[in-house]
């Protein structure tokens, strides 16, 4: 397995993936309704997309909507889906103009039309672009997307009289909803939190992680290029020994 991995480098930063959380604390800090927080969490989606084009990332997956916020107060999911859905009304043509491609990802089931609807264009419409790629985890939980990988997978395999017990980690791979995209390099948090919180379990399996103590609605450039440098100095060993230690041992 090894052998397919990377060699120990922290040079390559080709997949960005942020875990976008504070607005309910950056909100409370100023007295305001845990909705305007996310709606200021909007605007630093709109900073943080850009200024991800312009530092040539390749990939960015911005953590948007878990399988479990289903849990939270109603009128908090019904604000979050309408950003969602304003999100993509307001910004797909100037997203398409800045040829950013757009994918969501994350459990269509249970979604409404319109959202439906909406993806789908947003998915149709940016799906010739080739400049920054966008993920948008959205009803996304990874222990769900694994779930749904392993179905489809099956499904296949057994479709074509195939024996399940060959399955190998790179049909996983290919069967998640990030099929054919690179692993994470980097995932960054903002507010501190120090946890996943079900962001992409299988693809975050080698990635540098950076926690960043300000809350989302205040994330910008900067903190996108504080994160990358701490991820440059960091060295990525994917379980071997860094290389002049290696040499070290072929003597
Ligand atoms: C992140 O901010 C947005 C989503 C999870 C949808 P939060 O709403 O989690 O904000 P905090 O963590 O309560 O401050
Ligand atoms: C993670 O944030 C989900 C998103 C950023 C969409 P949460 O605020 O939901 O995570 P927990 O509940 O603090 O783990
Ligand atoms: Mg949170």
């Amino acid at each position: 397995m090894a052998g397919e991995m990377e060699n120990q480098s922290s040079a390559a930063l080709r997949h960005v993936g942020i875990i976008m959380d504070g607005n309910g604390r950056w909100a409370a800090a100023r007295g305001l309704p845990r909705t305007l927080g996310h709606r200021a969490g909007v605007d630093a989606v709109r900073k943080t997309v850009r200024a991800a084009g312009e530092l040539g990332i390749s990939y960015l997956t911005l953590y948007a909507f878990s399988s479990e916020n289903w849990s939270r107060p109603k009128q908090e999911v019904r604000d979050l889906l309408g950003l969602m859905k304003l999100f993509i009304t307001r910004d797909l043509a100037e997203l398409c103009a800045n040829g950013v491609r757009i994918r969501v990802i994350g459990d269509r089931q249970g979604l409404s039309r319109d959202i439906l609807g909406l993806i789908d264009m947003a998915e149709s419409r940016s799906a010739a672009n080739t400049g920054l790629n966008l993920n948008i985890a959205f009803n996304y939980g990874g222990r769900d997307e694994i779930r749904r990988a392993v179905i489809g997978l099956v499904g296949r395999m057994e479709a074509e009289g195939r024996d399940c017990a060959s399955i190998t980690e790179s049909d996983i791979t290919g069967a998640l909803d990030t099929g054919g995209q690179p692993d994470l390099d980097l995932v960054i948090r903002t507010s501190g939190e120090m946890r996943l919180s079900n962001f992409m379990l299988w693809q975050a399996a080698y990635s540098e992680f950076v926690f960043l103590p300000c809350m989302w609605p205040d994330f910008d450039k900067s903190w996108l290029e504080q994160a990358i440098e701490e991820y440059s100095s960091r060295t990525r060993r994917y379980g071997g020994v860094p290389d002049a230690d290696a040499k070290d041992i072929a003597l």
